[in-house]
């Protein structure tokens, strides 16, 4: 779900990874979050106030009794209009404030004041981190509902090695992107495929297309954020794996087909972004082909159509199709809506220069057997936002072929 429009509390306290909350003020700001950030006395020991109130673009809050801040900001208030408060870093005095109801500063009395989710991003010293004090407080609030970002495993600035880093902030901004998530594909599994394929002529040459696997991959990364369960089946992309998904890297449609009919097996919704190839060379020459003075044929032969290949086996499972068209982008979508069996198709132009392919924006057209619904042009991850509803609405009636089932 989009951070756009919510507020997040972002608590800092007093550790040396302090100086990462100004790149998690940023990303968090950029993804168009309004953050209000407070600081306990020993965060601005390490990072000034006056960087992330720079950065945020509002004031910073650090006392509790701070005449001037409480009659303009209130803790309460503070509290309340919090969508997510994230902790990062939260110290292991903070953390053991939470679990044990203290509440001594303007952080921890905005954590026990609030009733929007917490997510907290350990960050110490490796052996306060294995601490078995540490330990039973980080559990006893993942308990209570805090949702707590695993530290990353690295070398620390007090010299040790271990877990203990503040993870990525771009790592934190998932985790707060799930918080404030809409939950609606709680305990949901997803299959979600991307990218292009590749289908070797030889060892170093092979076919393949435009696709960048960016649509897929926001569709993977918006059902993480609205709480389920995904696998990400991708092609060769250069993209990032997104936090949380499960990532099998494939090459060939060959390979693409067996990935997607093994994981679709614990699935209940498919989609199906891949720019799946149509056609693989015929013989795979051993070695690389040498040039010779006249032309050149390549035959190709058709590679199997998963979608249509899963018809017979996708049972109550919801699938979504991608068409990419150059022409007659509804007609030609919806021919495959019908012919693949789909619940839904979303068809995109990929002539175009805005949307489709190798761009971050897309504009589509909703296809499904009630007829058609125009998305426009939107970044990718909104477009994928509006493809999950979509999702989330066909599971809640039950899946199409049970309704078409009660018409008949
Ligand atoms: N697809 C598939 N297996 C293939 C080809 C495509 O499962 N061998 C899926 C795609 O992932 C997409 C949908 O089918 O969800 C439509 O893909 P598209 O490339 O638009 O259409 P094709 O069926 O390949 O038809 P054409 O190339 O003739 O347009």
């Amino acid at each position: 779900m989009s951070l756009v429009g919510k507020t997040i509390v972002l608590g800092v306290s007093g550790g040396i990874a302090a100086y990462k909350a100004a790149e998690l003020v940023r990303l968090l700001s950029k993804a168009g979050a309004t953050v209000r950030v407070v600081m306990t006395r020993g965060a601005c020991e390490f990072i000034t106030p006056l960087t992330l109130q720079t950065l945020s673009g509002n004031p910073v809050s650090t006392d509790l009794f701070d005449l001037t801040q409480e009659s303009e900001i209130g803790h309460i208030e503070l509290a309340d209009s919090a969508d997510a408060v994230v902790i990062a870093p939260a110290t292991a005095n903070l953390v053991g404030k939470l679990a044990h109801g203290l509440a001594d500063d303007l952080l921890s009395t905005v954590l026990l004041a609030t009733r929007a989710p917490v997510v907290l991003a350990p960050a110490m010293n490796v052996h306060m981190y294995e601490n078995a004090a540490v330990q039973d407080n980080l559990k006893l609030v993942a308990k209570r509902g805090a949702r707590i970002v695993e530290p990353a495993v690295g070398s620390l600035a007090c010299g040790y090695e271990g877990p203990g880093r503040l993870p990525e902030p771009a790592v934190i901004v998932e985790e707060v992107a799930r918080a404030v998530g809409a939950d609606d594909l709680a305990g949901a599994s997803l299959v979600v495929t991307a990218g292009p394929n590749r289908e070797p002529l030889d060892p170093v040459r092979f076919v393949s297309n435009r696709s960048s696997g960016r649509m897929g991959y926001a569709l993977a990364r918006a059902a993480w954020r609205r709480g389920a369960d995904v696998t990400l089946i991708c092609g060769p992309t250069a993209l990032e794996d997104p936090h949380g998904v499960r990532v099998l890297r494939v090459d060939t449609a060959g390979e693409m087909h067996k990935a997607v009919r093994r994981e679709v097996k614990a699935a209940s919704v498919l989609l199906m972004a891949a720019a799946v190839a149509d056609y693989r060379p015929k013989k795979v020459a051993e070695q690389k082909l040498k040039k010779g003075t006249g032309k050149l044929s390549i035959e190709l032969e058709r590679t199997v159509d998963i979608l249509a290949d899963l018809k017979k086996v996708r049972g109550r499972r919801v699938v979504v199709g991608f068409a990419a068209e150059t022409e007659n982008v509804e007609r030609n979508a919806a021919r495959k809506l019908a012919e693949k069996g789909l619940d839904l198709i979303v068809a995109n132009d990929v002539s175009r220069d805005d949307a489709g392919f190798e761009v971050d924006t897309n504009e589509v057209t909703l296809i499904d057997g009630n007829g058609s619904e125009a998305v426009a042009l939107a970044s990718k991850d909104e477009i994928a936002d509006r493809v999950l509803d979509r999702v989330v609405e066909i599971r809640a009636r039950g899946g199409r072929r049970k309704r078409a089932a009660k018409r008949a």
